[in-house]
């Protein structure tokens, strides 16, 4: 089967390598059935003149062409990205996509058309990048009512957090560091606020909850403020600071969804996950949990769950039912101060002796935190476990304790 590569960047390039140099691994995964490079569609030219040989600018030439099978979205962007992938869909074409932002903005648009045209619609590589998750959860906790999961999503914000525990490194530094290796983006705003983590969460909610869940309805929360003094207090009570993502479901129907940072225990096993990789726990009723961790971005890791789903396209081509979700409704996530947690608070009072006596009032077997050199007005306490609305509620009304940073602790 001959397939096409809309966009051949990074993902793009290392998918046309891995199908190039590695055919006969191809042929055995595909049953048989040989895979082939046709088309790369791209605006740019190439200097690799095999690549350039193959290099079109008009879709036309995909949609119309009936040995073409399979489609790889690698553009990124919602423009035209799903434009494209939607009349490749209405053309028949099965379509496999690395792009995030596409599926979790997109995906009923998308299934629904693919299902009308009885072709695949496959996005492994849109969550942990290499590592199997998305069809872990479709497929190898087939068995399961998956009750939840919980992720270092985003690479570039856990090499922060690392640098920022193993080196002690400020933020800001750790930030640059990261720039300077090429993790995060020029523009880091999606990697540290949180928000290219919670659209790969809401993926995760929609796989757990069976309807789509939007990114706009994850509680949102980056690392940006968290401080060295916060990553000192915690390691004080053999804990860590992870951006997590996380989905639950709850006995009422709804799922909790949030991205935030959140304190860890050593021995929980996601805290020993470091630097730009990533890992999942996926928590089902049969499996108890298990724990998915590797290469969550790069070329090389990408290429190769996008051409493990295009494998699949080949192998079994069609809509398949199991892999997919029904369109949103309303009021399935639950409004994120409702669920039961516990804070990390840090912050400063005037009078200590005076805030901590008011922090045991408001706060049930409440743990006060200490760190070497701490200046005379800083208090750190994790409170008891209740909605964080009561929490916070707590907080506000505490006197003379101004709060400078609030970490939920799971
Ligand atoms: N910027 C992302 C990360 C890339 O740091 O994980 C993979 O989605």
């Amino acid at each position: 089967m001959k397939i096409a590569i809309m966009g051949c960047g990074t993902v793009g390039t290392g998918v046309y390598e891995i199908i190039k140099n590695t055919p006969e691994m191809l042929l055995k995964g595909a049953h048989g059935e040989e895979i082939g490079v046709k088309y790369i569609l791209d605006i740019k030219s190439f200097d690799d003149p095999a690549k350039e040989a193959l290099r079109i600018t008009d879709l036309n030439l995909i949609l119309n062409d009936p040995e073409v099978g399979v489609v790889v979205e690698s553009m990124g962007g919602l423009k035209p990205a799903f434009s494209f992938c939607m009349q490749c869909l209405n053309a028949g074409k099965s379509v496999v996509t690395s792009n995030k932002l596409l599926v979790a903005e997109k995906g009923e648009e998308l299934f629904a058309a693919a299902k009308e045209h009885n072709a695949a619609f496959r996005f492994g590589a849109a969550v942990c990048g290499g590592v199997p998750v998305i069809r872990t959860m479709f497929y190898g906790l087939a068995a399961n009512e998956i009750t939840g999961f919980a992720g270092i999503l985003n690479g570039t914000s856990n090499f922060i957090l690392t640098k920022m525990i193993r080196e002690k490194m400020s933020n800001a530094a750790a930030l640059e560091l990261a720039q300077k290796n090429g993790y995060a983006e020029k523009d880091p705003t999606d990697d540290i606020e949180g928000f290219d983590a919670a659209r790969k969460t809401a993926i995760l909610a929609s796989i757990v909850s069976g309807r789509h869940i939007y990114p706009n309805e994850v509680h949102t929360e980056g690392i940006t403020a968290i401080s060295s003094e916060d990553v000192e207090y915690v390691s004080g009570v053999n804990a860590k600071i992870k951006l997590l993502g996380r989905g639950e479901k709850q006995p009422g129907g709804q799922i909790y969804v949030c991205v935030s940072p959140a304190v860890i225990g050593a021995d929980d096993m996601i805290s020993s996950v470091e630097g730009v990789y990533n890992a999942l726990k996926v928590y089902g009723s049969n499996i108890g949990q298990i724990m998915l961790y590797g290469p969550g971005a790069g070329k090389d890791a990408t290429a190769s769950a996008v051409v493990a789903d295009v494998i699949d396209c080949v192998r079994v081509p069609g809509f398949d039912t199991a892999y997919c979700w029904e369109n949103a409704v309303e009021n399935a996530v639950l409004p994120y101060e409702a669920y039961e947690t516990s804070l990390y608070v840090r912050g400063y009072a005037n009078d200590k002796k005076r805030a901590v006596a008011a922090i045991r009032e408001r706060f049930d077997d409440v743990c006060f935190l200490t760190r070497a050199n701490a200046p005379e007005n800083e208090l750190a306490f994790i409170t008891d476990k209740r909605p964080e609305r009561e929490l916070r509620a707590a907080l506000e009304e505490l006197d003379g304790f101004a709060a400078a940073n609030v970490i939920r602790k799971i």
